[in-house]
């Protein structure tokens, strides 16, 4: 299986979620063998879409020529499309974001009918492609803070799509709180396994995943540097 990670983390291999993504991997890796490819958005040089539309009417050719060309190459080998970023603003941060409005040119301008909704119809065949939000969070809270980018995902991948949002995820990164950190990353191992063996990740573990690891009001404490 070919996997590609884009990461929209700034802060790259130290990114709190990226221990999250790590761990799902390793989980998927004990099933079956795997070739991961690591893009850290906010290295890549990628403009801005500009609205132009000449992407869709012109074969799925961009006005700009930088290195989204390779990053769509990228997607269409692969097998899993994986984001993994911080919530940032209720959203993904910006250098991801402009990964994701430049994948433009893999649609078409015509529009179909999808359920309740209209949809592009693509301009290549990305069929086979499995999609993977990881996301980690600085709110102990889940509901009322991670809905937004759930949602955004839910739309612009409909079928394929599993989804892991894990809230306190700056304790990733603090040797003090390995006694619930290893834990849940072995949860989260599981997680990876069931999914590279079943294609999907079970209600009951992805709600044990998305718990808080520590009580929200000791974590709030001790952010704020009490307890
Ligand atoms: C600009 C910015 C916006 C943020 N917005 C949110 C937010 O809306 N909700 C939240 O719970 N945490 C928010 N955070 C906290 C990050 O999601 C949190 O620190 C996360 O663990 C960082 O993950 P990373 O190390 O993978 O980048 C924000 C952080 C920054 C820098």
């Amino acid at each position: 299986m070919k996997i590609l990670v884009l990461n929209g983390s700034p802060k790259k291999d130290l990114s709190d979620t990226m221990h999250i993504t790590r761990a799902f991997l390793e989980g998927m890796k004990e099933a079956a063998p795997q070739e991961v490819r690591v893009i850290h958005t906010v290295d890549q040089h990628v403009e801005y879409c500009s609205g132009c539309f000449s992407c869709m009417r012109n074969g799925g050719v961009c006005i700009h020529d930088d290195d989204m060309r390779s990053i769509l190459e990228e997607i269409l080998s692969s097998d899993l499309l994986v984001l993994s970023f911080p919530l940032y603003c209720y959203g993904m941060p910006a250098s991801l974001k402009a990964v994701m409005d430049r994948t433009l040119p893999l649609s078409r301008m015509t529009m179909r009918r999808a359920g309740d909704r209209y949809e592009h119809v693509g301009q290549a065949d990305f069929s086979r492609l499995r999609y993977l939000m990881v996301c980690g969070c600085g709110f102990p809270n889940s509901r009322n803070n991670f809905e937004a980018a759930v949602l955004q995902f839910s739309l612009s991948f409909p079928q394929n799509r599993t989804i892991l949002t894990v809230p306190e995820s700056p304790m990733f990164n603090v040797k003090e709180a390995e006694s619930v950190t290893v834990p849940k990353l072995e949860q989260i191992r599981r997680a990876g396994r069931q999914y590279a063996e079943t294609g999907e990740v079970g209600e009951d573990l992805l709600k044990e995943i998305q718990s808080p690891m520590i009580p929200e009001e000791q974590y709030a404490a001790i952010v704020n540097g009490g307890v």
